[in-house]
């Protein structure tokens, strides 16, 4: 698949959980709508909603609350959730960029690599804006574009992305914070870097805590050796 990531041309990013820390308004948003059905749901199962497109998160939710909706009502649900959702991330600054991200795009940039956006959020365009990060992407690639069913772990998110950046998936690096985001990366054959925790995303070619005291050099150093390992194993 990969030959040497010294070829790499581009970089595609995650947004929820990567670049920013949404997970939080997503939970408020959804926990309230649990609560208007009558029941509740844990931080825990929470987790399990990183990186699902809207409708899958609903009927996750639903099915932890015991309910059966039929699927004319459902789209009135997610409305309202995006509603709350929504009045979140347009209160959003740049402050809320989450560590060592600004440095990194920075050097992707001076490197001379292209960067791309792989989100399954529809909302991707309004936090990148409101966090002032837009110009920075040359490929943009959200919920918008993806039609249901496709949603990660389908590769189509970073097939697009790759596409539209004009490179090969061999030529790409993915960041993902979500289990089923590193297996759309693989599944794409892009270089895969998992942000977040090994028992996580254990799958991915490296795994690392967060961006912050991390060089794209290093990053690249350590996929080098991770993959160069994998394939003699
Ligand atoms: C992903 C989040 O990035 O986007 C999920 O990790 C979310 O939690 C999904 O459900 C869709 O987001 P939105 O903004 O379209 O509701
Ligand atoms: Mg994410």
């Amino acid at each position: 698949m990969i030959d040497s990531v010294m070829n790499v041309k581009a970089c595609i990013f995650d947004l929820d959980g990567v670049i920013v820390d949404t997970a939080r308004y997503h939970f408020t948003a959804w926990r309230r709508l649990a609560n208007e059905l009558g029941f509740d749901f844990s931080e825990a199962e929470n987790e399990k909603l990183k990186g699902v497109s809207r409708r899958q998160s609903l009927n996750l939710i639903l099915e932890w609350g015991g309910i059966t909706i039929p699927e004319e009502e459902k789209t009135a649900l997610t409305d309202r959730k995006n509603e709350w959702y929504v009045e979140h991330i347009r209160q959003m600054t740049a402050d809320e960029i989450l560590p060592g991200v600004v440095d990194f795009l920075n050097e992707v940039k001076w490197a001379g690599l292209r960067v791309g956006l792989g989100s399954a959020s529809k909302n991707a365009r309004t936090i990148i804006t409101q966090v002032g990060l837009l110009e920075y992407f040359d490929a943009f690639v959200d919920g918008t574009l993806i039609p249901r069913g496709k949603g990660k772990p389908d590769p189509l998110t970073f097939q697009l992305g790759v596409e539209q950046l004009g490179v090969l998936s061999s030529e790409c690096i993915v960041f993902e914070d979500a289990a089923k985001g590193v297996t759309a990366a693989l599944n794409c054959g892009t270089y895969t870097v998992g942000i977040g925790s090994p028992e996580v995303l254990g799958h991915a070619h490296l795994v690392i805590p967060s961006f912050e005291n991390y060089r794209l050099a290093e990053v690249m150093q350590l996929l080098e050796t991770a993959t160069m390992t994998n394939s003699d194993s």
